[in-house]
């Protein structure tokens, strides 16, 4: 193809000159030849010397990992096209039918997002007391423990002992941007603490509380790496502290068993404060039921509620939000 043949020392200067008068053919690497350097052109351009040259093309980076992943054709179309990624940590959800072929997507995820330092499958469904979820190592580093950005925080963590899910980002923002200075926060399952270190910035104080003995550890270490002095962890059973502090705002992110702790959260908030409850719902019927519990819950404590806003938070299952109710308790 045509190109533009200058001296090394001129190439810079020359190669700025071809961007600007818009020649410079993209999609081909640069040549060096002894002294010279060639630059591809599109059309002849006057005042330099010409010469016709081969030039290898530069392929762009890919952008996904599906672009440079060898799996056979048939499965191709079942690979997700999203995964979530925690601190270094990607953690994709494969169907079962792509677990044989693990490695290979490990592998291209690695190739294509190099910040990314281990690859792991979901094992199965969150569970249990701790809410924690099965890992399969897939490719990279055998290391669980990593460093979270998010919202303004560093969060460290061991994906494989404790609850995280970066998709809470928005939803964690959107309750600080609810709080207002002075107050006093109970997150009454705060794992490493994304709410309450978060919050803290705002309130206060926020006492955490987590049943997780992995989750209060990071969530002290991660007091210490935030400066969130006025943060208190409680490590053990939220039923022990519930009704010993008296909040302005009580977070409940716990939404598998939430509607069993509600007599906790609303004998913990003050006359006039708020809790945020957090649920699962089907999409045909949202909030009815939590509703139907919240409402029966102040009665039977003699108190009264005032529903302020509800939300999905974001998609759960099929069919099934993660959705959030933030309501007022009148004592
Ligand atoms: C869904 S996770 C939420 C963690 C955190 N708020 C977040 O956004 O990452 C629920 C947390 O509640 C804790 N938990 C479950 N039952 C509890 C209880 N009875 N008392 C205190 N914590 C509990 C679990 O260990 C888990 O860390």
């Amino acid at each position: 193809m045509l190109a533009v043949r200058v001296p090394k020392w001129e190439a810079e200067k020359v190669r700025r000159k071809l961007i600007e008068l818009g020649v410079l053919a993209k999609g081909y690497a640069v040549r060096r030849e002894g002294e010279f350097v060639l630059f591809p052109v599109t059309e002849p351009v006057e005042g330099f010397e010409l010469v016709e040259a081969d030039f290898e093309r530069v392929g762009r980076r890919p952008h996904s990992y599906r672009e440079v992943v060898e799996v056979p054709d048939e499965v191709r179309p079942l690979l997700p096209s999203s995964f979530d990624v925690i601190g270094d940590l990607a953690i994709i959800e494969l169907p079962e039918e792509l677990m044989s072929y693990g490695k290979a997507i490990g592998d291209a995820i690695l190739r294509v997002h190099r910040h990314i330092k281990a690859v792991f499958a979901k094992g199965g469904r969150v569970s249990g007391e701790y809410r924690i979820r099965e890992l399969v190592h897939l490719a990279g580093e055998r290391r669980t423990e990593t460093l979270h950005r998010e919202n303004g925080i560093r969060l460290k963590l061991d994906v494989a002992r404790v609850y995280f899910s970066p998709r809470l980002a928005t939803e964690r923002m959107r309750i600080f941007e609810k709080t207002r200075p002075g107050e006093i926060i109970f997150d009454m399952f705060a794992g490493v603490g994304p709410y309450a270190v978060l919050l803290a910035k705002k309130a206060e104080l926020v006492f955490a509380c987590d049943i997780n003995p992995w989750a209060v550890r990071y969530l002290e270490e991660n007091i210490r790496l935030n400066k969130a002095d006025n943060v208190v962890p409680v490590l053990g059973d939220v039923r022990k502290v519930a009704g010993k502090v008296e909040a302005d705002r009580v977070i409940m992110n716990l939404p598998k068993f939430a509607d069993r702790f509600l007599r906790e959260a609303m004998l913990s908030v003050r006359d006039g404060g708020v809790v945020h409850y957090y649920g699962f719902g089907p999409e045909e019927d949202l909030f009815s039921e939590h509703e139907a519990r919240i409402k029966a819950v102040a009665r039977e404590l003699g108190f009264g509620v005032e529903f302020l806003e509800e939300r999905k938070v974001r998609p759960y299952a099929p069919r099934q939000f993660n959705i959030a109710i933030d309501f007022r308790v009148l004592k």
